[in-house]
């Protein structure tokens, strides 16, 4: 063997060597973690914040931490399967199972960033708010806090997190915390119907992650600059694993919302009943409880963005 050609497998070897202890590093050390720099916070808990945080709750949180007893005592994640065994955690008030010792800032610091009281990074297996205003972020808090039936002591335990190989390497790589924000955040006015608009379907409702065209690419801290904004296609999982599509909310006329009217729209969103009759199906749940107000601002929101043509079957 010439020395040329032994000096390449050598060097072949190397680089194979280094790969193998690089992934059983990551393998071993798992999801990254990060510093906690959570901010002192007290949130009162008044009851118009509670209700608010209840309602928003049912909306945002109860699709992955509710359990069978009614609860907020967390569940196993089935859609998400390929992120590894993923389990939504007990987030009510149980003193072993719960989280009694997240303090009101570090809470804050969690929905905001991704990252948890201990420092360890979420991966996107659970969203993160960082647009979402101040008040509607004590509200969550607040109800979090409260006597609300639904945060109670549940018992029930979901189960350890094994985060499969690729979710570790895509932690050390493409995910990273959100900042936390350096001021104050506050909604807009509900008068200005279209900055109201688009406050509740990227901050506050989370529409605009399923209803672009992937979740790889969509830039949560840019909303707009995600790719296929709003013009849907995403891939997700119903309860029995098929893939479905979401929906193009655009304005398009073929492959969008152009023909519809506002009326229309509100009764989708708000009763699941479309205009041709068929039901909305899971992961797009009807959520009667945003109100006729609210469903128009979106609605007059949605004018305003760039149309897609873009055809889901
Ligand atoms: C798409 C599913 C999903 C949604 C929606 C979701 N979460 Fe989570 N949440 C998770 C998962 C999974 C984890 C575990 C994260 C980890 O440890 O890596 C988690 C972790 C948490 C934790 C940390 C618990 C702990 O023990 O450290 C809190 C608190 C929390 N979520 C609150 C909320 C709230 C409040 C909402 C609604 C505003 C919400 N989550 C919405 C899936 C979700
Ligand atoms: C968890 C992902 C997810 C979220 C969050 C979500 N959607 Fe959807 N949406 C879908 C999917 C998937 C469909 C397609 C359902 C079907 O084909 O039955 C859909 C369908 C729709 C439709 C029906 C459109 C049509 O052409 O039939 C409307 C309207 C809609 N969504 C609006 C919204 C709005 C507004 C929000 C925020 C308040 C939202 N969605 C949040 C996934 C989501």
């Amino acid at each position: 063997m010439s020395k040329a050609i032994k000096i390449v497998l050598f060097s072949i070897l190397g680089i194979i060597l280094i790969l193998f202890i690089l992934a059983m590093y990551v393998n071993i050390s798992g999801i990254p973690s990060y510093e906690n720099e959570a901010e002192e916070l007290s949130v009162e808990v008044t009851d118009a914040r509670v209700t608010e945080g209840a309602r928003m709750a049912g909306i945002l949180c109860n699709q992955c931490h509710g359990s069978t007893d009614g609860k907020l005592g967390g569940a196993y994640m089935a859609d998400a399967a390929a992120f590894g065994e993923i389990f939504a955690p007990n987030i009510t008030q149980h003193p072993v199972f719960g989280i009694t010792d997240y303090t009101d800032g570090e809470l804050a610091y969690l929905l905001r960033t991704g990252i948890r009281k201990d420092g360890q990074y979420v991966p996107p297996w659970m969203p993160k708010f960082p647009h979402l205003s101040d008040e509607d972020l004590f509200s969550i808090i607040a109800f979090l806090r409260s006597d609300h039936p639904m945060v109670q002591p549940s018992d029930h335990n979901p189960g350890e997190i094994k985060p499969s190989f690729l979710s570790k390497i895509l932690s050390r790589t493409a995910f990273k915390p959100l900042p936390y924000p350096e001021g104050p955040v506050e909604a807009p006015m509900p008068s200005d119907r279209v900055a109201y608009g688009k406050y509740l379907a990227v901050a506050k409702f989370d529409c605009f992650g399923c209803h672009s065209a992937s979740f790889q690419h969509i830039d949560i801290m840019n909303p707009e600059n995600s790719k296929g904004y709003f013009g849907g296609g995403n891939i997700l999982m119903d309860k029995e694993m098929n893939e479905i599509r979401s929906s193009n909310l655009t304005m398009d006329g073929e492959t969008g919302l152009g023909t519809w009217t506002e009326e229309e729209f509100i009764k989708t969103l708000r009763f699941g009943m479309r205009p041709d009759g068929k039901p909305l199906r899971f992961p797009m749940m009807p959520a009667p409880m945003i109100t006729d107000e609210e469903a128009s601002s979106i609605w007059a929101y949605l004018q305003t963005i760039p149309k897609i043509s873009n055809m889901i079957e």
